[in-house]
């Protein structure tokens, strides 16, 4: 098969990475890719949301399948997209409807797909301007820290935990009124604040069979000890060793079956990984409950680095599977190791930093898989391109084992204000 995946992550280096493992792959294109990804396929300058573009692309060049790597394209419709059209609409696109995206484009939706299919999650309400006196109200009656959420996508950066219920007055109306996030904060979600620990669940439906992948917990603020700014992501680890048989049985009764279940009483299209962010709770009777704090309809960035090195199966037969609705069929085959992964940053993220500092010491790695995230190659030098550079994973034992051979792997690799967090997996000692 020819396949073509869209995205340039260090999570689109991973799919390359296992994509092009499988025997079913002959060719695989990615758009636009990084330097790591033009090692297993052929990077093409098409944008992820160009589909007029992406739809010539995949006609030229007889693509036979569709994987989607960011929630962008999948927000604005690409899976519908495809299928409106005749002559696309035989291809496959990994990914769900644009409606099934909503479930990740709009916190609302969300909620309310949640509150109707009895899936636990934190009590909330949703505000926007002809509501806005009544959200202040709202406000009032509650206890801090205040979870205040822009419905839209906002590039990671729209949830805001307010300690005062004056800082969140303030913060609402800066999102309703004043568009603090543009228009994905015309409409706010007010939320309780969960308290516990946060875990990742990945699932991968055909809309009606459902496969659980490697659970992750990532590590999102940029200092150690989990200090400092919020990130997109400074490393993961799975499996989290907190999340054994009982609780992975609570997750799946009460929340995946539930969700898939649900897409399809609602007539949800859904062909693709839904991403389920958890909060471990404890709840005033003692007892620990499971709660979502949101759903993604994309694999995550950086967990698919350590998710999918820990599948030991075909991930393109069960995408075929998938879009056959035949994953029933499917068994998924997992790596019984412990897998990490450690960001290397460019310094100064995630506010101002510099690209284009040439990287040394790559091919001095041997006992980590190094993916690329935002670097590019130019006159056969890899250059720094984004705030988080590699993501460099390694299995180990345990947790512990992984992590360390990671950072050892990262002492080889040199670039100008590089930067790590050397704690990841911290709790687990
Ligand atoms: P989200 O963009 O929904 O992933 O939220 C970003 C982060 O905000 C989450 O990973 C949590 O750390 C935190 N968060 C979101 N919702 C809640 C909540 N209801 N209670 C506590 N923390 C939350
Ligand atoms: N690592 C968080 C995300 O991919 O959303």
């Amino acid at each position: 098969m020819n396949i073509l995946l869209l995205g340039s992550g260090g999570r689109e280096h991973a799919f390359a990475w296992k994509m092009s493992q499988s025997p079913l792959c002959k060719k695989l294109y990615i758009a636009p890719g990084n330097a790591g990804t033009g090692q297993f396929g052929e990077n093409v300058a098409l944008g992820v949301n160009d589909f007029a573009a992406i739809d010539q692309f995949v006609l030229t060049n007889k693509v036979d399948m569709v994987v989607v790597g960011p929630e962008d394209p999948l927000v604005n419709g690409i899976y519908d997209y495809f299928t409106a059209s005749p002559t696309l609409n035989k291809i496959p696109v990994i990914g769900p409807s644009k409606l099934g995206a909503t479930l990740e484009g709009s916190k609302a939706f969300a909620k309310l797909f949640m509150v109707k299919h009895g899936i636990p999650t934190a009590a909330y309400q949703e505000f926007s301007a002809h509501n806005l006196e009544a959200g202040l109200d709202y406000i009032d009656l509650q206890t801090p820290p205040i979870v205040l959420k822009a419905d839209g996508l906002a590039a990671g950066k729209g949830v805001l935990i307010c300690e005062s219920k004056e800082e969140a007055k303030a913060e609402l109306r800066e999102m309703i009124a004043n568009a603090k996030f543009g228009k994905a904060s015309a409409k706010v979600v007010i939320e309780q604040f969960l308290k516990g620990i946060e875990f990742s669940v990945f699932v991968l439906t055909d809309g009606t069979n459902y496969k659980i992948l490697p659970n992750a917990k990532d590590y999102k603020r940029i200092g150690e000890g989990d200090t400092g700014l919020n990130t997109g992501g400074m490393g993961c680890i799975s499996p989290v060793p907190f999340v054994e048989e009982e609780l992975m049985k609570k997750v799946e009764e009460r929340v995946i079956i539930p969700t898939v279940e649900g897409l399809k009483k609602d007539k949800i299209v859904y062909k693709g990984f839904i991403y389920i962010g958890f909060m471990q709770t404890v709840q005033p009777n003692g007892t620990t409950e499971p709660m979502v704090i949101e759903y993604n309809c994309r694999m995550g960035d950086p967990e698919t680095e350590i998710v999918f090195p820990r599948i030991k199966s075909d991930l393109v037969k069960h995408f075929v599977a998938l879009a056959k609705g035949e994953l029933q069929n499917e068994v998924i085959e997992i790596d019984e190791r412990a897998a990490a992964t450690v960001i290397v940053a460019s310094g100064g993220y995630p506010e101002n930093y510099e690209k284009g500092k040439e990287i040394t010491g790559l091919d001095s790695v041997k006992n980590s898989i190094v993916f690329h995230a935002g670097t590019k190659t130019e006159n056969g030098k890899v250059l720094t391109n984004g705030g988080r550079v590699l993501a460099v994973t390694s299995y180990g034992k345990d947790i512990q084992e992984a992590v360390a051979t990671s950072n050892a792997s990262i002492e080889k690799i040199g670039f100008e204000g590089k930067y790590y967090r050397r704690d990841i997996g911290w709790e687990f000692k």
